[in-house]
């Protein structure tokens, strides 16, 4: 039940084809730039204009070629072009029509030169524009959200729908071109006869209507393909992220198996669609034939003269390709309606923490930071996480911050960095509320490392220098020794111009910590906050760590999520958390026995002086 409600959930966006709502959606896309259309639209006529023109300078080439033909069966158009082309003997002005001809051609191909220039230009632009501005709503979403979303389903929208959805545009820019080329080329249809041009209208009608049938369902086939190449890459997505998982619990063979139903049933629906898609083109050209024949037959009944017949025959045949490219275009046109409703879905929901730079500028912590009464829950929870939370913390001192896992530790220093709000209660900043600060001033003065530093992909200095771009090498140098990851950092091949990989995955996992250390320290905060790792294996770290901390005391308010006993006890002062309440601030040596428990120190404190 479960299963099937969800399968019908994925399948519900491709089921509608609804191009009307595509069409506006598009059209909303192309707001900013009011001038696209008619361009295109005017660069279409044009290019078009220049064709026909081509193909009606045929006639008189033709006409000379065959007999003179009796003005009265002449058409108009066919008269006037006469009337330019031949001269008083009834001979062609040879060439005059063949540089006119030229001419045209070249003028054609330089139109739509400058049509695919504006069409793709412009896609490739506002396709641009879509794509940073989805980043741009994640990067400033306030973090609540972000860490409810589905980073799965953001991914995809950024990366998959935004390519849709340019498709779509682009099919709208050929769309308009095969419009224009139908127009015209329909208008000198009527002009060469209008007899003829309704004959073609009367054929035309049931197979466009037998087209439509066809197309539509190559528009579903290449949806569910779509959907199908979704699926293997979402699975690649997640086995990628499990290597070592798969390895070590042996589990590559049924992996590979899982795979290959994937890709197998991507394999059946890629056959289904190039079928179809490759039958559609000689299956068309079977069912225009009858309307070819039926013109012929016509003309021969009608005694119409056999240029202006060629002539009305190759225009006919050159609108094949803008009928068929204005079919298929309908396929993009109605994946993209799912597509943009994520897009939207996107920008409409992420709510932006931007408006949290109003505040006074800060100026840095220069005497102390109250914690007054906190509360908070996470968005989207009743669960209090935090309650009544108080504390001070003069500038300068080292503060250990303790207590059992889920306790609320990092829930407190987030609402530190100004990631989340507290429900009620307040952070005093020199004695100015948080919430009144510009977030952003504030957050220049504080840096955090530890065991959920994340590293991005990049050098060692690209992720020193992170939070300060233009630091000098020796800076950089400087916060690496601070962070004692100098001298590892200069075995590495290439020093800090190494590669750290994919989240820093080439590095060991202290290695890692120290990197995020040497970038904290570069960042010179006022109050820095450190995590401490939990697995007592990582000395280089911990020395690290505990040697920043003696350089920094004084002067640098430090956090430390602690886990050691030595970091605890080269503490100022210790606050020992427990299911979201401060239960004990004391300097270390004070630390009852119970509080001492929850710190998980129990056993070195027994020998505390002072116990
Ligand atoms: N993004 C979130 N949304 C909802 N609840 C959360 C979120 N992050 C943490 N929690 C919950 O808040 C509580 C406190 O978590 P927190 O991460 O602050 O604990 P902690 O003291 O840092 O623990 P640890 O020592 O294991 O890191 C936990 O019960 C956790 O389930
Ligand atoms: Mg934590």
């Amino acid at each position: 039940m479960n299963q099937q409600a969800q399968a019908k959930a994925a399948a519900a966006p491709q089921a509608p084809l609804s191009n009307t709502s595509s069409f506006r959606r598009l059209l909303r896309l192309l707001r900013p730039y009011p001038w696209l259309l008619p361009l295109l639209v005017v660069l279409g006529i044009a290019a078009s204009l220049a064709e026909a023109i081509g193909i009606g300078l045929l006639i008189p080439l033709l006409g000379a070629l065959v007999q003179p033909g009796d003005p009265s069966t002449q058409s108009a158009l066919e008269q006037a072009v006469r009337a330019v082309m031949l001269d008083e003997n009834g001979g062609i002005r040879f060439a005059l029509v063949a540089a006119t001809i030229f001419l045209l051609i070249v003028l054609k191909t330089l139109i739509l030169g400058a049509y695919a220039l504006v069409g793709a230009g412009m896609t490739g632009r506002i396709a641009k524009e879509m794509r940073v501005s989805l980043w741009d709503h994640v990067v400033n979403a306030e973090m609540a959200w972000f860490s409810r979303s589905d980073h799965g389903r953001l991914l995809n929208i950024i990366e998959n729908q935004t390519y849709r959805a340019t498709e779509a545009l682009s099919s709208l820019t050929v769309v308009i071109g095969a419009a224009c080329t139908i127009l015209v080329f329909g208008t000198f249809l009527f002009m060469l006869s209008w007899k003829m041009a309704l004959i073609v209208l009367a054929a035309g009608g049931p197979i466009f209507l037998l087209v439509r049938r066809l197309s539509r369902r190559a528009n579903r086939y290449g949806q569910a393909l779509g959907a199908a190449y979704g699926v293997v890459a979402g699975r690649v997505m997640e086995l990628l992220a499990a290597m070592k998982t798969i390895r070590v619990f042996n589990q590559q063979r049924a992996e590979t198996q899982r795979f290959e139903k994937a890709a197998d049933h991507l394999r059946g629906t890629f056959l289904r669609t190039e079928l179809l898609t490759r039958l559609l083109g000689p299956v068309l050209e079977l069912i225009y034939l009858p309307v070819f024949l039926a013109v012929l037959a016509f003309a021969l009944y009608m005694d119409v003269s056999i240029p202006v017949v060629l002539a009305f025959l190759v225009l006919l045949y050159r609108m094949q390709a803008p009928l068929k490219y204005l079919d298929g275009a309908r396929v993009n046109l109605a994946a993209c309606s799912p597509a943009m409703e994520d897009v939207d879905w996107l920008l409409a929901s992420a709510p932006d923490e931007r408006g949290r730079s109003d505040g006074r500028p800060c100026a840095g912590l220069r005497d102390r930071l109250v914690l007054d009464a906190l509360n908070f829950s996470y968005p989207g929870t009743d669960i209090p996480v935090l309650r009544g939370v108080s504390a001070e913390i003069p500038r300068g001192e080292v503060i250990a911050l303790v207590g059992p896992s889920g306790a609320g530790k990092s829930t407190l220093v987030n609402l530190l960095y100004g990631l989340y709000v507290a429900d009620s209660g307040r952070i005093l900043v020199d004695g100015t509320p948080l919430h009144e600060l510009d977030m952003y001033s504030w957050r220049d003065h504080i840096a955090f490392a530890g065991q959920d530093s994340e590293l991005l992909a990049g050098t060692v200095r690209y992720n020193i220098a992170y939070g300060v771009p233009d630091a000098v090498d020796e800076a950089v140098e400087a916060a690496a020794r601070a962070a004692r990851a100098h001298d590892f950092i200069m075995a590495l091949p290439g020093g800090y111009d190494a590669e750290v990989g994919t989240r820093g995955i080439l590095l060991s996992g202290g290695q890692r910590q120290r990197i995020a250390l040497a970038r904290a320290l570069l960042r010179k905060p006022d109050l820095l906050v450190l995590d401490e790792a939990t697995n007592a294996v990582d000395t280089a770290t911990e020395l690290a760590i505990q040697s920043a901390i003696e350089v920094l005391a004084g002067q640098t308010t430090i956090l430390v999520i602690a886990h050691r006993t030595s970091t605890l006890m080269n503490a100022d002062r210790v606050l020992v958390m427990d299911d979201g309440r401060i239960i004990e601030d004391a300097r270390p040596q004070q630390m009852s026995a119970r509080a001492a428990l929850l710190a998980g120190v129990g056993a070195a404190t027994e020998d505390l002086p002072g116990e």
